[in-house]
């Protein structure tokens, strides 16, 4: 018989075991690091678009001229749009090893539950970690509409890239009321997300006395709170006519 096993002791009676070393990244601490990293990468992404989002208050020519100086960042040590690029190389490593990782907790988690549901229960798993699930699924969802939406210009009714400010206003029009409901029910998601993610991070951090967690529900639920309405204002924005 041969056993491979990360665990199990050198030798046990007869069997041969063959003992395979698990690099330190691919271990659950190593994982929640991978997870803990990409997800700060990704938060710090979503405070700085959010801010360049809120400059549609400032009219078409501040917004569309921000648009344009995203594509000249780092110029003439980087082509145009070279930043962009990193950006964009980065961010998409970022939310495919954060996938990775969650994906090899979440089999591991289940492969080391003792016995499977007889029947299947109604909840199965915590709350937090069904919403993070189908919350990512839905985030992930939404990223791909928004990418074809609005940096390409695909499925936007103006669709010029060049007219960010034209663009977004064409696109939370009220006759198109559902684009703003999908925007809004994936902003939602991404607030729930982001919620339990920036929990989990500080608890691993060290606040995991009682206070500690308390005081880190409260920050995680402030932060998610005002990223939604970050993001939010903007459609709503666009919906009721204050932006035109
Ligand atoms: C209502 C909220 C939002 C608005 C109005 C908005 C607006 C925009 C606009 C105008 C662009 C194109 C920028 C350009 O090419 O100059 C863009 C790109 C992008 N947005 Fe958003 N966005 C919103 C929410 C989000 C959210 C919630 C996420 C992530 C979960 C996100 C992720 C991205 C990404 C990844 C790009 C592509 C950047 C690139 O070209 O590399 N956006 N967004």
């Amino acid at each position: 018989m041969h056993w491979t096993t990360d665990r199990s002791p050198p030798s046990v009676g007869r069997v041969v075991v063959t003992t395979r070393t698990r690099s330190p990244i691919r271990s659950n601490v190593g994982l929640k690091a991978v997870m803990a990293v990409t997800g700060i990468l990704l938060v710090l992404f979503l405070i700085a678009h959010m801010l360049g989002n809120l400059k549609i208050f400032s009219g078409a020519s501040s917004f569309d001229h921000y648009a344009h100086w995203l594509r000249e960042i780092g110029v003439p040590l980087l082509p145009s749009a070279g930043f962009l690029w990193i950006q964009r190389v980065g961010l998409l490593t970022a939310v495919l090893l954060h996938i990775w990782a969650a994906t090899v907790l979440a089999l591991r988690a289940r492969a080391a539950r003792p016995v499977r549901y007889a029947h299947r229960k109604k909840v199965r798993g915590s709350y937090a970690a069904r919403t993070m699930r189908w919350g990512g699924v839905i985030i992930l969802l939404f990223v791909i509409y928004h990418i074809l939406d609005l940096t390409t210009g695909t499925l936007n009714p103006v669709g010029d890239p060049s007219r960010p400010y034209a663009n977004v206003v064409a696109d939370f029009a009220p006759q198109r009321w559902y684009v703003t409901a999908f925007y809004t029910l994936a902003i939602v998601a991404l607030g729930f997300h982001l919620r339990h993610g920036v929990f989990s991070a500080l608890r691993s951090l060290g606040q995991q006395t009682p206070r500690g967690e308390q005081r880190a529900r409260v920050v995680a639920l402030v932060f998610a709170v005002v990223l939604c309405a970050g993001y939010l204002v903007v459609p709503f924005a666009v919906l009721t006519g204050l932006v035109s």
